[in-house]
This record gives structure tokens, sequence and C-alpha cells, in this order.
């Protein structure tokens, strides 16, 4: 079996940005039980957020998503699913993420989703689904988003994100 399930799409503005994070919490809401961890790297001002209140959309949070930048953690209960927003930028120190209890947040079927895992180090397991977003040419035009399945859980995320992708 193939180690990972991947496709990249052209996500043009801001709304296809959300269509996309929406697309995902769609997913999440109805099924992948396995998934914890989606991982979402990207500059910063890529997208990371936007993505984000698409998925918290679809899960019933309305309005505009606070940005954890301080408090690094947001909670969100959703009926059909609790997920957490993390937004590690400020982490200081690979630490700070076990004082976050991320072992306990994951330990539930909540699902994390994490702007900037990457300064986690190795304190974080590595993402069922990694989304990484990047510019497309110059100025404030258009992104690439990268979306990669890893393990069962996260091959079957991507695979049927990939295809209500296909469906929009
Ligand atoms: N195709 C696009 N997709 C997403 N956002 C876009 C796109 N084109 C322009 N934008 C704009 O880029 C900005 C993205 O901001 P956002 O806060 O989501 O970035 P971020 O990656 O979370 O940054 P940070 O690292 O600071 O948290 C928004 O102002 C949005 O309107
Ligand atoms: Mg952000």
């Amino acid at each position: 079996m193939r180690e990972s399930v991947a496709f990249s799409l052209n996500v043009p503005t801001p709304e296809d940005m959300r269509r996309l994070g929406a697309a995902l919490g769609s997913a999440l809401a109805s099924g992948a039980p396995g998934v914890r961890l989606v991982g979402i790297e990207g500059d910063l001002g890529a997208g990371k957020t936007v993505f984000v209140s698409g998925v918290l959309a679809a899960l019933g949070v309305a309005g505009s998503v606070r940005s954890p930048t301080y408090t690094l953690v947001e909670p969100y209960e959703c009926p059909a699913r609790t997920l957490y927003h993390l937004d590690l930028y400020r982490l200081a120190d690979p630490q700070e993420v076990e004082a976050l209890g991320v072992r306990d947040l994951m330990s539930g079927d909540a699902v994390l989703l994490v702007e900037w895992p990457e300064r986690a180090g190795g304190a974080l397991p590595p993402a069922d689904l990694a989304v990484r977003i990047t510019y497309m040419g110059d100025g404030d035009a258009g992104r690439v988003v990268g979306i990669e399945g890893r393990g069962p859980a996260g091959r079957d995320l991507a695979a049927a994100l990939a295809d209500a992708v296909k469906a929009q």
C-alpha cells in the first residue's frame, strides 16, 4: 500500500480557501475517526486561519475565528466533534507543547488543527493530514495548497477530500 495519499490544487481566492476548509470540516464531521492531527503550514498571511475558519464553519461555528496567537490553543466543542485550534507561531520552546497538555487533548476523538506545527519540533506526533499553503507568484493573488494524508486514517481522509474537491 502507498505510504501517503497526496494531491495539490490551486486556490485563487479566500472564499475558495474557506470552501476547501469546509470540505475538510464536513469530512471530519461525518467520519475520519482515527484522525487526530491536521498540520497547516505556510508563511505569514498564507491563509492558514482562513482555512481553519472554513473547517469550523462546516462544524457549525459561525463568525470569524479568533487566532489563538497568545493563548496558543482555542477549543471548539461542536456537536459532531471537538476541535482544538492551535497557533504555535509564538511558541518559545517545543517543551511548551507538553505544558499545553496536547497529549490529553489528543486522547479522545478530538481533532487538533495546528498552525505552525513545525515550531513544535518533535513535541507533536506527525500529522495525519498535512496541509501546505504556498503563495502563487507575486502579490496577493492565489495560493497552491498541497494535501498529504499519512497512515491509514490520514490516507482515507485525503482520498475523501480529493473526491469532495473534484465534486465542488
Ligand atoms: N487564495 C487565498 N487564500 C487564502 N487567503 C487569501 C487568498 N488570497 C488572499 N488571501 C488573504 O490572505 C490573508 C490570509 O490571512 P490568514 O490570517 O488566514 O493567514 P495565516 O496563514 O493564518 O497567517 P499567520 O501565520 O499570521 O497566522 C487574508 O487576509 C486573506 O483575505
Ligand atoms: Mg493564522
